[in-house]
């Protein structure tokens, strides 16, 4: 399963490429979800973020704005992420419990949110700092009721730590493809949905990209059951 990382190049009209790309690979039977990260927002607000996540319909429509601030600064940001039609927001979890994800937690729960948190990132500085505390983010999060965690593709015995302490949350993994994992990697270690960007959005036929990375996560699970 895929969830198409949407990140338009700095000189496009963010709402165009979005919706170029999305009418291109929607209905595919891979496709769960989108995601729309932090440069298009920060250039260009929220605005028109709203079309493209109606174009997107029932897909999961994740924020990738990675909060990591204290409680009361997140719950404004989330309430604005869910008016402009997100349903799912990822956040640090470095930031703790105690007046910060207890109470995006709580707003979250409240309107219905999925919260995903950040447990290890696919660039090797994660090692640094993040990785050290992943067992520990995943407890905290998983006591406060987050829908799934961010771990990286590229490195998947972190998957294998994350799917072991939470057995039925979801997990989201990038790196696939511009990064340098293959399609099905994760997936294969545990992950719920491969997140992919460029390998898809920068291709000259995405829907024929979409095709050739959905058989090759099909064929990834297809070994791992022989
Ligand atoms: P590409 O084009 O590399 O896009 O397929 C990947 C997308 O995923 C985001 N990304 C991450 N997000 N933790 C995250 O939460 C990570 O470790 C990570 N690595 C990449 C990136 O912003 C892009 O949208």
């Amino acid at each position: 399963m895929i969830v198409l990382a949407l990140d338009p190049p700095p000189s496009t009209d963010p709402e165009r490429w979005c919706r170029s790309i999305l009418s291109r690979v929607f209905g595919h039977p891979a496709l769960a979800g989108v995601k729309i990260g932090l440069p298009a927002i920060v250039a260009r607000g929220l605005s028109w973020v709203q079309s493209v996540l109606r174009d997107a319909r029932d897909l999961l429509k994740v924020a990738d704005l990675k909060l990591a601030d204290v409680g009361a600064i997140m719950r404004i940001v989330l309430e604005n992420l869910a008016s402009a039609g997100f349903d799912a927001a990822i956040l640090h979890a470095f930031v703790g419990r105690e007046g910060a994800l207890d109470e995006a937690a709580d707003w979250a729960k409240s309107h219905g949110v999925k919260l995903i948190a950040v447990v290890s990132m696919s660039h090797p500085g994660s090692r640094q700092f993040i990785d050290r505390h992943t067992s520990e983010m995943v407890e905290t999060c998983l006591s406060l009721g987050f829908w799934g965690f961010v771990a990286p593709a590229t490195r998947v015995d972190m998957i294998k730590l994350v799917r072991k302490l939470a057995p039925s949350a979801k997990i989201l993994s990038p790196g696939v493809g511009a990064q340098g994992a293959r399609p099905g990697d994760a997936l294969r270690a545990g992950a719920d949905y491969e997140i992919v960007g460029r390998a898809i959005t920068r291709a000259p036929d995405p829907r024929e990209a979409m095709n050739r990375i959905a058989e090759e996560q099909r064929r990834a699970l297809e070994s791992l059951n022989r």
